[in-house]
C-alpha cells in the first residue's frame, strides 16, 4: 500500500510548529519555532502577540520542515491542523494556512483536536502501543482523564473543575519568582526540596470522581506565602516547590491508577507539558507497577505542543474516514 505523507500545522498557544510525517507515526521532520522568551517578559502568554508572531513565522516553519523532510509540496497527500483548544487568533494562523495549502494541491484538510494530539504523541514514541489504555492528559491548558479506546475514539472520564495541572505549576512558579514557563524550574527546585515540608491539600471531590481541583491548592499556596512574608520569616522555594508538586502528583497518580483498575487497563499513557514532570513519571511507574501497569510516555519534546503528534492524530482520523471541509472554523474551547 502506497504510505500516505501528511503535513501537520500546530499554533494552538505559543509554538509555530509544522511537521511531515509518514503513515502516522514516521517522523520526518517537527520543526518546534518557540516564542516562550518573548511571553516571558509578561509572566504568560500574550495572545495578540502569540498570532503576530505565528504570521511572520509560520511560511518559514512550513517550508523548513519539508526541507528538513526532504519532501516538496507535491508529495504531501493530506494537511493536519489544530483547530482547537487554544486561543483563538492563533489557531486561525495555523488553520487559514493549513487550508489555503489543502486549497493549493488539492488533498484533504484534517482538522485536529489538539487533546487528542497530545494522546497520539504516545503512538510516535511507541511503535508497539494499540488501544486499548487509559491516558492522562495534564498540559498547561488541560487535565483529562481519557479512556482511549481505539484510534479516534475516547471516553472521557473526567476533567478538571478549574486550573489544569500545568497552569497550576505556572502560577506557584510565577508567586515564588521562577518564572514561566514554571513547570520545569518547579520540577528543578523540587528535587532539592523535602516533599512533606508543607502539608498542602488535595482535592480528591466526592468518592469515584475522576475530575480534579487545583484552585484550592493554590490558594493554600498562596496563603502561605503571604503568612511567611508578614512574619518576615524565610521561605524555602525548594521545599514549597516539592510539596506543591507532591500534592498534585499524588492525586494525579490516585487518578490515573484507579482509572486502570476500575476500567481495567493493563496500560497507562500521560500526555501533555506536565507528562515531563520527573516525580509524576517516578510515581506514576513505581504505582503502576505494584498493579502490574505499564507505564507509557513521550520524550519531552514530544509532550510540549508540537505539530508531530497533530500529524499522527490526523492520519488515523483520515483512515477512520474523517476530513474536514474548508469552511473548518477555530474552536477555542473544543473538548474530546
Ligand atoms: O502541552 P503544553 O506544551 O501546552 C499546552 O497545551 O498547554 O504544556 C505546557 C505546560 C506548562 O504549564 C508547563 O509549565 C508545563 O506544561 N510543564 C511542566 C514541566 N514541563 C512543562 N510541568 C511540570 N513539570 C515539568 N517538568
Ligand atoms: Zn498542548
Amino acid at each position: 500500500m502506497k504510505s500516505v505523507i501528511t503535513l501537520a500545522i500546530e499554533s494552538s498557544c505559543d509554538e509555530t510548529s509544522v511537521a511531515v510525517i509518514r503513515d502516522g507515526r514516521q517522523v520526518m521532520s517537527n520543526i518546534i519555532s518557540t516564542q516562550m522568551d518573548e511571553h516571558k517578559k509578561f509572566g504568560g502568554v500574550v495572545p495578540e502577540v502569540a498570532s503576530r508572531r505565528h504570521i511572520e513565522n509560520i511560511q518559514g516553519v512550513v517550508q523548513e520542515s519539508l526541507d528538513e523532510a526532504g519532501v516538496t509540496f507535491g508529495d504531501i497527500d493530506i494537511v493536519g491542523v489544530t483547530y482547537g483548544a487554544g486561543l483563538v487568533g492563533a489557531l486561525l494562523v495555523g488553520l487559514s494556512t493549513a487550508k489555503a495549502i489543502s486549497f493549493a494541491l488539492g488533498v484533504p484538510l484534517v482538522g485536529v483536536n489538539h487533546i487528542e494530539g497530545h494522546i497520539c504523541a504516545n503512538f510516535i514514541a511507541h511503535e508497539e502501543l494499540e488501544p486499548p489504555f487509559a491516558c492522562l492528559v495534564v498540559s498547561g491548558g488541560h487535565t483529562h482523564m481519557v479512556e482511549v479506546r481505539g484510534y479516534g475514539d475516547y471516553n472521557v472520564l473526567g476533567m478538571t473543575r478549574d486550573d489544569a495541572a500545568g497552569e497550576a505549576f505556572d502560577k506557584l512558579a510565577r508567586a515564588i519568582g521562577l518564572g514561566y514557563p514554571g513547570g520545569s524550574k518547579i520540577d528543578r527546585a523540587a528535587k532539592l526540596g523535602d516533599r512533606n515540608a508543607i502539608d498542602f491539600p488535595r482535592a480528591y471531590l466526592e468518592k469515584g470522581s475522576y475530575d480534579f481541583s487545583f484552585s484550592g491548592l493554590k490558594s493554600a499556596a498562596l496563603n502561605y506565602l503571604n503568612s511567611k512574608k508578614m512574619k518576615k520569616e524565610d521561605i524555602s522555594i525548594e521545599d514549597v516547590s516539592a510539596s506543591y508538586q507532591e500534592a498534585i502528583v499524588d492525586v494525579l497518580a490516585e487518578r490515573s491508577i484507579r482509572a486502570c483498575l476500575e476500567k481495567g487497563y493493563k496500560t497507562l499513557a500521560i500526555a501533555g507539558g506536565v507528562a515531563a514532570n520527573s516525580r509524576l513519571r517516578e510515581r506514576l511507574e513505581g504505582d503502576a507497577k505494584v498493579h502490574g501497569i505499564n507505564v507509557k510516555y513521550p520524550p519531552i519534546e514530544l509532550c510540549t505542543d508540537n505539530a508531530a503528534m497533530i500529524g499522527c492524530a490526523a492520519y488515523y482520523d483520515y483512515i477512520g474516514g474523517k476530513v474536514s471541509s474548508l469552511d473548518l472554523n477555530a474552536v477555542p474551547g473544543l473538548r474530546i
